[in-house]
């Protein structure tokens, strides 16, 4: 490409026909990703595990655009393989993954227990490798060299910088998740996947309810952008990595925190 070619940036930020499963889609920062893409025209595949809701919440986006509920708990490789059977039933090819299911779990250290720590390590770490493994033929089938398919990893702020709260096996998980982002994002290039992680710093979630109850004027105050995050923050990054914006970016984490890492 010439410095001076068109770049066509009516479409630079487009994945209008791309198809993407979001993990943990029925709410929160994985529902903020889901109706951003589908506002953007692309199919998607949201899943947790309450069949229920997730129904319900695919129903609801389906007035935006076209958006499938596949309810399986990914914490575990048969939930990761029934997750990524159900969609190549349908799909012959995937452009775009986000892992963003998440658990924390919160205790003094002398009671953390043994399943807390699993919980936490299973649903944010294993997840994160055994569905995309279970996704590559897929994700491979989609990807060019112009265009790779996409795996998004929804790493945190607490993966870079040591939380105050004290929730131990989550800063853990997410720096794993940081530097799996890093390793698979070398070991898929050669199949034009790109690999990268958004590190949300706050935003209003269930996960969150909780602590922004308690802290949130503290949270704030420790902002350089004196806020908390919204969906169109969430929403535009994660937008940027799945178009053609984004494809050239692989293997980095991009805190989305409004500064908070660097203060
Ligand atoms: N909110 C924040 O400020 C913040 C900051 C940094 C990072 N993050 C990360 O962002 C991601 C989303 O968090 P959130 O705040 O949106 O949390 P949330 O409101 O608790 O949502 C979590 C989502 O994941 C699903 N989920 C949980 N365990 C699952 C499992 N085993 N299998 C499949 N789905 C599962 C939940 O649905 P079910 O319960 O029905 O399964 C739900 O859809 C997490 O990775 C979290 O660590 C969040």
């Amino acid at each position: 490409m010439e410095p001076n070619e068109a770049i066509h940036v009516e479409s630079l930020f487009s994945i209008k026909g791309k198809t993407a499963v979001i993990t943990g889609g029925s709410r929160g920062i994985g529902l903020m990703i889901a109706r951003g893409f589908l506002e953007s025209g692309a199919k998607v595949y949201i899943s947790s595990r309450k069949k229920d809701v997730c129904d319900a919440v695919a129903a609801e986006l389906s007035k935006v655009g076209e958006c499938v509920s596949v309810p399986a708990d990914v914490s575990t490789l048969d939930g990761c393989k029934h997750l990524a059977q159900q969609i190549a039933a349908s799909e012959n090819k995937l452009h775009i993954l986000v892992n963003n299911a998440g658990a924390v779990w919160f205790a003094p250290i002398a009671e953390y227990t043994e399943a807390g720590w699993d919980k936490v390590i299973d649903t944010n770490v294993k997840s994160t490798f055994f569905l995309t493994r279970e996704l590559l033929p897929l994700l491979e089938k989609a990807g060019t060299p112009d265009d790779p398919a996409r795996v998004i990893n929804v790493g945190s702020i607490d993966g870079i910088k040591a939380p105050f709260l004290e929730t131990f096996a989550y800063p853990a998980s997410k720096a794993a998740v940081h530097h799996m982002t890093r390793d698979l994002a070398v070991k898929f290039a050669g199949r034009n996947i790109t690999v990268n992680a958004i590190a949300p710093g706050p935003f209003p979630s269930q996960m969150t309810k909780w602590m922004l109850e308690h802290y949130q004027k503290q949270i704030e105050k420790s902002c350089p952008l004196r806020r908390i995050g919204n969906s169109s923050d969430m929403a535009g990054v994660a937008i940027y990595l799945a178009s053609r914006a984004g494809a050239y970016v692989n293997g980095v984490v991009i805190p989305v925190d409004g500064g908070i890492c660097i203060s």
